[in-house]
């Protein structure tokens, strides 16, 4: 029996603000599924966020303190089963009793704690991983820690560290003034953990790993150039033999059109035409006009400007000077909110925005729209194309990272391809992408053939879940 452990910071339906839940709480079942000799469980933090159902369900399976520096914090281990996997949540309330997951002064702390109790656990719970599976710089501790102090410790020496990037763009950066003090690292380290100046736990992360991954092949390549890497390219060039791009999957049981409790109208590719009653039924909750042939254009979206909320400010109204409705659905920058607010007050008719973090509502727009626009700046992989185009809605998407790799242009003559796609980073360029769409749209029969093949698509885990295997097997025999 092979032993994986998940260590990141979110995980679905626990908790989460991006698809980094999505993902920790599908691809352990994913993994359990394609081989069940392989035991995945996952730990994050018991934010104060996790419903009381799970805590209350949950079992209290180890309890300890944690040696932080000069700190001495008490940890609680709690199980709980979801489906085939165990999920356990570190408990402390001084550093996870907040309203929100991240964004707090002592960040850097909170998960250097987190990371120390991760580690300190494992004897305590009986299970040893084979695998130290970490996502993103919250976790990227325990790489390092494996790597610098553990490894030398019997229970830990023939344990690998893999660590997976979803965003380059969030290293964990800190004053030196901290390496010891709060991150329990020595001098000694320093050159580990040491990037510009700055400690940055990612680049310690790269490093330490035995294998990198990021979650498409698209973004493996981009973020050893210095446009998507966020400074990190060097040493991600240096570190490039160890890296992996591989795709995220969906949950294609919970993004299921043909049973989705939380649409107005189920619909499979041989009843799309009942598609429709989902969009009559969206247009009343956002008081748009209910018209069964206007072409409808989706945005679900963190309002943040890298998403490509820039370009569609820019050419918002050369986009609603056509015959279309547009619907966004998201939060996020002020500035963003108050100009889409405006956008919706100045074309009622055609703009409905609704400014929420609103799962259900979602689902009812990927129902329901015919396009779905994503013209991220960058874009690790993006899951949002893959479900909309699992409920018949076709992404308009920038030609970057995931967003590459699961959208292709759709070629008339061919009849190949599942979206619509621009290269550069430019308003005009989407507007022209949005402009094609809305042009294949009239043609019905074009239309239904691009419906299928994006329909038809594999977007679950089953083959990555496999490269996540492979790359499993061969980390743990070298
Ligand atoms: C991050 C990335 C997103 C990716 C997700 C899951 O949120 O921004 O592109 O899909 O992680 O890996």
């Amino acid at each position: 029996m092979k032993k994986i452990l998940f260590v990141g910071a979110e995980a679905l339906p626990f908790a989460a603000t991006g698809g980094l839940g999505d993902v920790l709480g599908s691809l352990p079942a994913a993994l359990h599924r394609a081989d069940g000799n392989v035991d995945v469980r996952v730990v994050i933090p018991m934010y104060k966020v996790i419903s009381e159902k799970y805590k209350q369900r949950s079992r209290l399976v180890a309890e300890f303190t944690v040696q932080l520096s000069w700190r001495r914090q008490y940890c609680g281990v709690w199980a709980y089963k979801y489906g085939d996997i165990t999920y356990y949540f570190i408990d402390n309330e001084y550093y996870f009793k907040r309203q929100s997951l991240y964004g707090s002064f002592d960040d850097g702390e909170r998960y250097a704690y987190f990371c120390k109790a991760v580690m300190e656990m494992l004897p305590k719970i009986d299970f040893i991983p084979d695998v130290l599976h970490c996502h993103d710089w919250q976790s990227a501790l325990c790489v390092i820690y494996l790597k610098r102090k553990y490894c030398y410790l019997e229970d830990y020496s023939a344990m690998k560290a893999v660590y997976t990037i979803h965003n380059i763009d969030y290293q964990g950066i800190y004053n030196f003034d901290i390496l010891k003090d709060i991150f329990c690292l020595d001098s000694w380290d320093r050159y580990v953990v040491e990037y510009d100046g700055c400690i940055n736990l990612t680049k310690g992360a790269i490093v330490c790993c035995d294998a990198l991954t990021t979650v498409s092949p698209r973004y493996a390549e981009e973020i050893q150039t210095e446009y998507y890497s966020s400074g990190l390219h060097h040493i991600l060039k240096m570190n490039k033999d160890k890296i992996r791009g591989i795709i995220n999957g969906i949950d294609t049981d919970y993004y299921n059109p043909e049973t989705d409790k939380s649409i107005v109208k189920n619909f499979s590719l041989d009843t799309i035409g009942d598609k429709v009653e989902n969009k009559l039924a969206l247009q009343k909750t956002f008081g748009l006009p209910e018209r069964a042939d206007v072409p409808m254009i989706a945005m679900i979206s963190r309002l943040a400007s890298h998403k490509g909320f820039d370009l569609v400010r820019r050419v918002a109204d050369e986009i609603l000077a056509s015959d279309v409705q547009f619907v966004l659905l998201g939060t996020g920058e002020g500035e963003l909110e108050d100009f889409f607010s405006g956008l919706a007050q100045r074309h009622p008719d055609k703009c409905g925005v609704m400014l929420a973090f609103d799962k259900l509502l979602a689902k009812q727009i990927y129902a329901s729209a015919d396009m779905f626009l994503m013209p991220s700046k960058s874009e690790p992989c993006g899951l949002a194309q893959m479900i909309a185009s699992r409920y018949g809605t076709i992404p308009i998407v920038r030609e970057t990272g995931g967003l590459y790799d699961t959208i292709k242009p759709y070629i008339t003559s061919e009849g190949t391809g599942n979206g619509f796609t621009f290269k550069t980073y430019n308003a005009h360029d989407m507007l022209d992408a949005v402009r094609r769409a809305l042009s294949l749209y009239c043609d019905k029969d074009e239309w239904a053939r691009l419906v299928a093949n994006a329909m038809k698509m594999d977007f679950s885990w089953n083959a990555s879940a496999k490269k996540y295997l492979e790359m499993y097997e061969t980390v743990i025999s070298c």
